[in-house]
């Protein structure tokens, strides 16, 4: 619920401490941002843009998660999590923060989430889970977030601002970013002749990162699975396939195919700077 993370929220105009009273989130200097019916909060200074997922993209992407084929992704995501809070950016409907903060609350009661997406369909999903608070937010445009934050920082499959990752990163926590390998759901993109994955999509991570974060480690992740024709439809439909392409006729058969995904855990650079417990500066 959004009461579940208000105090970690700032206003997008002024960074002003967002309080909520009655249906509405205001700040001390005035601006005022409506809590919609289905508990979502939309702080977006626009109109949401082309690049939101629509509501028959959410819809498939619903279908295809219940299904568990992403379920061995959402454990690794969730094995990496820290402390009590995580904010997860470009959620969508929220499957690997609910993942995550189901994971903390293991070992922190009060373990929250914050899922921030700039569609309003998603972010609909997202409200609806529990000790999770779902904010319409446009990553590229600054999140409306406090600095330092969150323990844990997630994005999976979705775009990212690293430096904004950064900022909201508490100094001890954890920045998780999830992309695909050139092996994911190969023999479905060939199939069906949908777009490919770009090479080179690691270093560019990583270059990106050189700036505002410590890289740790990563981890590889690769299964097979079995996709029904509803299920490579589903797939499809809710990816970015739906934007881009057309797709080549309707699955009419099942289909074998490869998850490959990559983890990577990076670390807030105070982190690295100062000597950890059981470290000795050098
Ligand atoms: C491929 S989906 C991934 C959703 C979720 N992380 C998952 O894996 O189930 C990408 C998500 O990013 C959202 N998105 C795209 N551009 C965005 C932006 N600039 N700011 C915030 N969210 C964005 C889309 O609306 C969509 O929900
Ligand atoms: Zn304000």
């Amino acid at each position: 619920m959004l009461t579940d993370v208000i105090d970690l929220l700032h206003c997008p105009h002024c960074t002003g401490e967002l309080t909520l009273t009655g249906g509405t989130a205001g700040c001390p200097a005035g601006h005022r941002f409506d809590v919609a019916r289905q508990g979502q909060l939309n702080l977006l200074r626009r109109s949401a843009g082309a690049n939101a997922d629509t509501a028959a993209m959410v819809a498939d992407r619903v279908a295809f998660l219940a299904a568990g084929h992403y379920a061995p992704i959402a454990e690794l995501v969730a094995s990496a999590a820290v402390g009590s809070v995580a904010v997860e950016a470009g959620a969508g409907t929220g499957y690997y923060l609910d993942a995550v903060v189901s994971r903390l609350a293991r070992t922190a009661p009060g373990a929250r989430g914050l899922a921030t997406d700039v569609s309003t369909y998603a972010s609909r999903r997202a409200a609806k889970l529990p000790r999770i608070g779902a904010v319409v937010a446009d990553t590229w445009a600054g999140l409306p977030i406090r600095s330092g934050i969150a323990d844990t920082v997630l994005a999976v499959f979705a775009p990212r601002n690293l430096e904004e990752f950064a900022r909201i990163c508490a100094p001890s926590g954890r920045v998780l970013v999830v992309t695909p390998l050139p092996a994911h759901l190969a023999e479905v993109r060939h199939t069906a002749g949908l777009m490919t994955i770009e090479e080179g999509k690691h270093e560019r991570l990583l270059a990106e990162a050189r700036t505002c974060l410590t890289h740790d480690r990563h981890e590889d992740l690769c299964y097979r699975i079995d996709l029904s024709p509803d299920e490579q439809r589903h797939l499809i439909g809710m990816g970015p396939n739906a934007f881009h392409t057309q797709p080549a006729g309707r699955p009419e058969t099942s289909i074998a195919t490869t998850v490959a995904v990559r983890l990577d855990v990076f670390r807030h650079p105070a982190a690295s700077t100062a000597p950890g417990r059981g470290q000795r500066a050098v």
